[in-house]
């Protein structure tokens, strides 16, 4: 029985249909959905000459019935949906009937399947407009040559066969990653290249991203009143130049979306630096009467009915993964000798930490899980803070975590910020444009806490400075907000760019490497970070601190074994 249906003039009318076969990538792209949809278990892909020769699409899915083969390569017939109310409830990720159309019209196109019920496949193209018997086991296979043989004109668009087979590449990739239950092998002239096994979804995502992605990434699930998103969202420290690492899939089908790409780039905004890119593979599931995937040609763009929900769902996922509190494991009781403060045997539990903060506080800690990263016992090399807490060695990078802390306060610091002047004003020399933007946004500069304005056209006097920032350097710091402000150019534009200007001031006002610091400071700006949300990274999305397990340290000296 055949299932496939040539759809009403009123349903075609209501399509966004068009132009689907811009490159080679383009059909290879509806070919492996047509075989995701038709329920296929394992995938292979031929490729020739980046595709341009030849792309041959391999399928153990449920197959066409011989009576619709010929249909299935008519515009607008499809076995997907038959009526409008199926158009607005889409569930398979083709619903246009017009891919294999459109790319027989370029292409020599063959069509090979069989389905289970059938004793051998069938075959027609474009020499054997009937079906004509083919031996082949249950699915179906379309091998597509020559593309564009017939149109001289989109030929001359196409690039070097490399760089149609690294748009192949790309394709093959992102559909291998919406299907971690699918199989995928790729081959291209001849060459076995890629070659994925049915897998988990993060097991999927960790062979097509990478380990170094994996390892640098946190899970994401959360669901909530029919909305859920799954999948994995890099920590700031494995940030990339690029926006190769961004794969978004709503419902299976990977999409580019701005309400979706606005979300995550707030969750990301205040822990990456604003040239990076955050990097994620992440899938939502929603109820397809929820969104509109009828949008564009291309099905790459959907609607969400509930935009901001939608919005609001996706940034708190991904939030609530990038701002963890400062939790780590609970206090054990092992006995292990600690070369300080006391050089004996010791229980690291709740007396331990009642002891170490006699000595540097002389007062009684409210409870020791009040101070997870423990109390600093040294230096390292001017740039280190190590501590001591239940679980072993900490290692604070000072300036990156101090940068933190600082601008954590600058942001949440209201109206106009303390002043901390200046006993003897700084000058320095400007340009004419440096003292030409002091002047012009001096209103702007007070309310950040600078008193600095133009003495003459080609000096600045600095007499005050953010009394956050009271150790800052007050030259350097004076620059390089004017220099910020300058490149913003309107006020208006510096008020968008509140935090990065605020990111640039912590830069400034964070303490400098090789600077000395006592117990007591080292262990105030601990104390500080266990305050500070998101305190894990610096405002480049570096790490602030690591902990160091003492079984890690353990297996370090081999103890135990
Ligand atoms: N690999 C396949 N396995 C089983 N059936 C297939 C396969 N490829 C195509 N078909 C059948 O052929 C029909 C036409 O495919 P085509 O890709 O042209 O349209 P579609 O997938 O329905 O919609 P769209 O144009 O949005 O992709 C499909 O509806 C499906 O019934
Ligand atoms: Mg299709």
């Amino acid at each position: 029985m055949g299932s496939i249906k040539i759809l009403p003039d009123l349903l075609v009318s209501q399509i966004a249909a068009g132009e689907v076969v811009e490159r080679p990538a383009s059909a290879l792209k509806e070919l492996l959905e047509n075989s995701l949809d038709s329920g296929a278990t394992s995938i292979s892909v031929h490729l020739q000459e980046g595709g341009t020769k030849l792309i041959r699409v391999a399928d153990n899915g449920k197959g066409i019935a011989r009576e619709d083969l010929a249909l299935a390569l008519r515009r607008h017939a499809t076995s997907k949906i038959s009526t409008l109310e199926e158009l607005h409830s889409i569930r398979s990720l083709g619903f246009r009937g017009e891919a294999l159309a459109s790319i027989a019209a370029v292409s020599k196109l063959e069509l090979f399947s069989r389905m289970a019920s059938e004793d051998h496949g069938w075959k027609i193209g474009s020499n054997s407009p009937d079906p004509v018997p083919s031996s082949r086991a249950t699915g179906t296979t379309v091998e597509v040559s020559d593309l564009y043989f017939n149109t001289p004109a989109r030929r001359k668009f196409l690039k070097s066969a490399a760089t149609e087979f690294s748009h192949c590449l790309d394709v093959f990739r992102r559909i291998a990653l919406s299907s971690p239950g699918t199989a995928f092998s790729l081959q291209h002239n001849g060459k076995a290249l890629q070659q994925y096994s049915a897998s988990t979804l993060e097991g999927r995502i960790s062979e097509i991203l990478g380990n170094e992605f994996a390892e640098a990434a946190f899970s994401v699930e959360e669901s909530s009143s029919g909305l859920s998103i799954r999948g994995m969202a890099a920590r700031p420290v494995y940030s990339s130049s690029t926006r190769d690492a961004q794969f978004f899939f709503v419902n299976g089908r990977f999409v580019r979306d701005k309400l979706l790409n606005h979300a995550l780039k707030q969750a990301y905004q205040d822990v990456l630096h604003h040239q990076r890119h955050p990097a994620f593979a992440l899938f939502l599931t929603i109820s397809p009467g929820e969104i509109d995937v009828n949008v564009h040609p291309a099905k790459t763009e959907i609607r969400f009915r509930e935009s901001r929900a939608v919005h609001q769902f996706v940034f708190h996922a991904l939030e609530k993964g990038l701002s963890p509190p400062v939790a780590l494991r609970p206090a054990t009781t092992r006995e292990i000798p600690v070369a300080y403060p006391v050089q004996k045997k010791m229980d690291l539990g709740v007396a331990f930490y009642e002891k170490l903060f006699e000595q540097h506080f002389e007062e009684k800690p409210a409870a020791a899980e009040d101070f997870p990263l423990g109390f600093a016992i040294g230096q390292l090399s001017g740039v280190y803070i190590l501590a001591q807490n239940s679980q072993g060695l900490v290692v604070v990078d000072m300036h990156a975590a101090h940068e933190r802390v600082v601008y954590e306060k600058l942001k949440t610091s209201s109206g106009q910020f303390p002043m901390q002047p200046l006993l003897v004003p700084a000058t320095f020399s400007s340009t004419p444009l440096e003292s030409e933007t002091a002047q012009e946004n001096r209103d702007l500069l007070l309310e950040l806490g600078f008193d600095i304005s133009p003495l003459s056209p080609t000096t600045i006097v600095v007499r005050a400075v953010p009394a956050l920032l009271k150790n800052a350097d007050a030259m350097p710091l004076a620059r390089a907000v004017l220099k910020e402000i300058m490149e913003y150019g309107a006020t208006r534009a510096v008020a968008e760019k509140r935090n990065e200007l605020l990111a640039t001031m912590a830069c400034h006002g964070a303490v400098r490497a090789k600077r000395m610091l006592t117990l007591h400071e080292m262990d105030a700006l601990l104390r500080e970070m266990e305050q500070t949300e998101r305190s894990g990274q610096c405002n480049h999305g570096r790490p602030t601190w690591f902990q160091m397990t003492l079984s890690e340290l353990d297996k370090l000296f081999m103890r135990g074994k």
